[in-house]
C-alpha cells in the first residue's frame, strides 16, 4: 500500500491518543493507520530462505496472508507453494491463500507480482537481482523485507542505497535479513558495549570459517543462465563470493560495534586452496583474510572461508580498553531472531513501534564485504569512497536473458583483476 493511495499527512490518532501526546505527522502514520487490516504479502524468490522467511512471517504475525509467489523457475515456486500449503497448523494455514493467477514464473515474474495489490514483499532471490528488484518494489510502493546481501558490486550498492532512501521518503518500512540486529543476546550486549562495558574499542576480529554450502553439476539441457542461477553460490556475479554472501553477518556486527560507522579502507588476501578448476565450482575464491581500518584508526581482522575438514568458527569479537566481548555474551536469547525481524517489520508498518528502514545500513555492511573482496581480488588497498564511486560492475542486470550466453568468468588474479 503506498502513500500515494493513502495521502501522506494524515494523523495517526490511535497511536497518539494511546500515548496521550501530540499526533505525529508523517508518511508512516498514514500507512500505519491504513494497514491495520490484514496485510497481503508476496514472496519473490521461492527457495530455501524464501520459503523459510514466509513461514517466519506468518508464525510471527496475525492478520497477514501470503497471497502471491514469484520465481525464475516453476519447480522452485511449486515446491514452496506446497511447503506453505502443507503446514498442519490451522493457525498458519489460514495465513496462506495463493491463487493460481497469483503465481508468476520467469525473469519478469517480480514485475508481475509487484503489479498486484500486495502490501508487503519478502525478497529472497540470490543477491545479484536485489538492486533491480528492490528499486522496482519501492517504485510500486511496497513495504519490504529483503534478505542480505543486497548487491554484488559497487554499482548495485549505489542503486540499492538510492532505493532505500526513496523508501524512506515514501514511508515504506524496510527490513533486511541481518537477523543478529533483531536477536536479543546481540541487542543487549551491544547496548552494554555502547554504554562503555568494555571501554573504548581498540580492535575487532570476525570469522565465518565454514564449508561450501552447495555446488551442483550442470544437468543435460540446462542453458548457461539456468545453470548459473541454480548453481548461484559458485559465481561472483550471482553470489558476490563467500565474503559477501555469508561473512556480511559478521562484518555487519563489527560495523554495529562502531555505532554503524563503516571502514574507510582495507587490504585483503584470498584465493582457491582446494576447489577444482571446473564449472561446478565456478569462479569464486575459497578463502579471504582482510584488514579493515575504521575512521578512528581501529582495525578489524576478518576471515571468511570454505574449507572441508578444518576448524570452523563463526563469531565476532571486540577488544576494548576494559575488556573483550563476543558481541552476544552479555545478553540472553529467548526468541527466534528470524521471526522477530518479521514481527518488527509488521509492528513498524502498523505504527506499534518506530519507523524501520535498515536499507542503507545493510548496504553499508554488504559494501564492507565487497570492498574486502575486491581488495583481495585486485591485490590493492582500496578506500571506501573511491571504490563505492568507481568500483567495477560484475554483471549488467538490465540485459539478463535466457537467450544470452553466460560463460564462466575467470578466477580473479591479484595484480590483474579489475584492470580495464
Ligand atoms: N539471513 C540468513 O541467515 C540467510 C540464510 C540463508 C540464505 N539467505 C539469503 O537468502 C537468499 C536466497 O538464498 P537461498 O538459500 O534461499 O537460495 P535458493 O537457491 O534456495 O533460493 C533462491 C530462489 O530465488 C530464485 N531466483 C533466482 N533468480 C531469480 C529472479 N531473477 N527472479 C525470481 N526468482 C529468482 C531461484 O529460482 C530460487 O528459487 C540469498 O541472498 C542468501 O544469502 C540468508
Amino acid at each position: 500500500m503506498s502513500e500515494e493511495k493513502n495521502g501522506i499527512s494524515r494523523r495517526n490518532f490511535t497511536k497518539s491518543a494511546a500515548l496521550g501526546g501530540f499526533a505525529i505527522l508523517s508518511a508512516r502514520g498514514a500507512l500505519a493507520e491504513a494497514n491495520s487490516d490484514t496485510l497481503k504479502v508476496g514472496l519473490i524468490g521461492c527457495g530455501g530462505r524464501g520459503g523459510g522467511a514466509a513461514m517466519n512471517h506468518i508464525r510471527a504475525n496475525e492478520n497477514v496472508v501470503i497471497v502471491a509467489l514469484a520465481d525464475a523457475f516453476e519447480d522452485r515456486l511449486n515446491d514452496t507453494r506446497k511447503r506453505l500449503a502443507d503446514t498442519n497448523s490451522p493457525r498458519l494455514r489460514k495465513k496462506v491463500d495463493i491463487a493460481d493467477d497469483m503465481c508468476f514464473v520467469g525473469l519478469d515474474a517480480y514485475k508481475k507480482l509487484l503489479a498486484t495489490d500486495v502490501d508487503v514483499i519478502i525478497h529472497a532471490t540470490p543477491p545479484y537481482a536485489r538492486p533491480q528488484h528492490i528499486e522496482a518494489a519501492v517504485e510500486a510502493g511496497k513495504h519490504i523485507f529483503t534478505e542480505k546481501p543486497v548487491a554484488v558490486d559497487a554499482p548495485g550498492i549505489r542503486r540499492f542505497i538510492a532505493a532505500a532512501e526513496k523508501a524512506k521518503e515514501k514511508g515504506l518500512v524496510f527490513v533486511t535479513g541481518t537477523q543478529r540486529r533483531h536477536q536479543k543476546s546481540y541487542l543487549e550486549t551491544m547496548a552494554k558495549i555502547h554504554d562503555g562495558a568494555i571501554g573504548d574499542i581498540l580492535a575487532m576480529r570476525c570469522y565465518w570459517n565454514g564449508t561450501l554450502p552447495f555446488s551442483h553439476e550442470r544437468k543435460e539441457g540446462q542453458s548457461d543462465l539456468e545453470y548459473r542461477l541454480r548453481n548461484w553460490y559458485n559465481q561472483i556475479w550471482t553470489c558476490g563470493d563467500n565474503i559477501v554472501e555469508q561473512h556480511i553477518h559478521n562484518l555487519d556486527v563489527c560495523n554495529w560495534v562502531m555505532n554503524d560507522e563503516h571502514p574507510i579502507k582495507v587490504t585483503g588476501t584470498g584465493g582457491r586452496a582446494w576447489k577444482p578448476n571446473t564449472e561446478q565450482y565456478g569462479d569464486i575464491f575459497d578463502h579471504f583474510v582482510c584488514d579493515y581500518e575504521y575512521p578512528n584508526g581501529v582495525h578489524m581482522y576478518s576471515s571468511a572461508r570454505h574449507f572441508n575438514n578444518s576448524a570452523n568458527a563463526v563469531f565476532e569479537e571486540a577488544t576494548g580498553t576494559k575488556g573483550v566481548s563476543r558481541c552476544q555474551d552479555m545478553g540472553k536469547d529467548d526468541r527466534d531472531p528470524y521471526e522477530q525481524e518479521h514481527a518488527d517489520l509488521v509492528a513498524s508498518i502498523r505504527g506499534e513501534i518506530d519507523y524501520i528502514n535498515e536499507g542503507v545500513r545493510c548496504a553499508n555492511s554488504t559494501f564492507t564485504a565487497i570492498l574486502g573482496r575486491d581488495a583481495a581480488y585486485s591485490g590493492q588497498e582500496l578506500t571506501w569512497d573511491d571504490h563505492l564511486a568507481n568500483g567495477p560492475a560484475v554483471y549488467d542486470p538490465d540485459t539478463l536473458s535466457f537467450d544470452n550466453a553466460y560463460p564462466l568468468g575467470a578466477i580473479p588474479v591479484p595484480g590483474d583483476w579489475g584492470k580495464a
